[in-house]
């Protein structure tokens, strides 16, 4: 686990323009100083992630906002006071001087304050803003543990605060809070509750909106081929034998023996559990990774989403 003298190293090293992993209650993230751009550009070099593409500005509190926000609309206030430190990030007007390195160039910016206790810390002691991403490389699956970190980049990242499994799991709910509310990406803060604090938010239709890598279509895949399906369909791929199988329920009799990870009917534990899920299932040398659809409530809805983005990437590969 992390000590104080980790943290200092931590942010010594921010100041001096390297890379931290860190977690946060959402997934880990790949840090950089917001206001370093060479800083910022090691950080797509690393993830290998297309230039332009925005990264989220992490705060310790919501009262840095107007050094990033300017002008700040009052929704974003408002789901601010609500829903912070948590895992929700705003899209704002981005106030003068917020680097292009981290807009993509946009006159937007993406802002969260995280919850969990070590993101906190870092960022209270660095005092400013950490831009970050999920640490890991492009279109893969989003890490929560810090083995994951140091799967996807070794090396290359040597500094990794550990700060155990993300309490979430999936990434940050995104809301574009320029005039019309708009669900960027769903997450653990969910669209009702949203509403209940600013009114109706609408869901992005797929391509609409700012450019974000979270909301490519085909994004966040296993190696392995991941099939999404449900109903007679999920029990005829069933009969594959070398398929892997994520299911809401335990393997019947003759699935004994089988790569098959029950991952409950809570979407909270789903969610919680489906990134390790996808890289266990991942490693056991299937042909195919078999999925059972999710649920259709607004409770599964992130689930939902991060399944149909892997299953439509694995489609897009068979294409390419
Ligand atoms: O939970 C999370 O949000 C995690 C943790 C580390 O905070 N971060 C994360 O970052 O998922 P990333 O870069 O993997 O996904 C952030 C998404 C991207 O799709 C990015 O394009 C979008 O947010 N984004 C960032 N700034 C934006 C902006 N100004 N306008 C539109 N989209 C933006
Ligand atoms: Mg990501």
């Amino acid at each position: 686990m992390t000590d104080a003298t980790e943290l200092d190293r931590a942010v010594s090293a921010l100041h001096a323009g390297e890379l931290v992993a860190f977690p946060t209650e959402t997934v880990y993230g790949l840090g950089a100083d917001a206001r370093n751009a060479a800083a910022v550009q090691r950080v797509f070099a690393q993830k290998g992630r297309p230039p332009g593409h925005p990264l989220i500005v992490h705060l310790a509190s919501a009262s840095q906002l107007d050094a990033w926000a300017a002008p700040l609309p009052p929704a974003a206030r408002l789901l601010a006071e609500r829903f912070w430190p948590g895992p929700l990030t705003l899209i704002v007007p981005r106030a003068a001087g917020v680097l292009d390195a981290v807009t993509g160039g946009a006159e937007t910016v993406g802002l969260r304050v995280p919850a969990h206790p070590l993101a906190h810390a870092l960022l209270e002691r660095f005092g400013d803003g950490i831009a970050a991403p999920s640490a890991n490389r492009f279109g893969r699956v989003s890490p929560t543990t810090a083995a994951h970190v140091r799967e996807e980049f070794g090396a290359a990242v040597p500094l990794v605060l550990d700060g155990g499994a993300c309490s979430v799991g999936l990434e940050s709910t995104i809301v574009s809070c320029l005039g019309e509310l708009l669900l960027l990406r769903p997450g653990a803060v969910s669209v009702p509750q949203l509403e209940a604090v600013v009114g109706p938010v609408r869901r992005a239709a797929r391509g609409e909106g700012p450019r974000a890598s979270g909301t490519l279509t085909a994004h966040y895949a296993p190696r392995t081929p991941l099939r999404l399906l449900d109903g007679d369909r999920f029990e005829a791929a069933l009969r594959a034998p070398d398929a892997a199988v994520l299911a809401q329920r335990p393997a019947s009799a003759g699935f004994a023996g089988r790569a098959w990870i029950d991952g409950g009917r809570d979407p909270a534990r789903f969610g919680h559990d489906l990134y390790a899920n996808l890289r266990d299932l991942d490693q056991r040398g299937a042909a195919a990774i078999i999925v059972e659809a999710v649920p259709a409530d607004a409770r599964w809805e992130a689930v939902r989403d991060r399944l149909t983005r892997a299953a439509a990437a694995c489609d897009a590969e068979d294409l390419a």
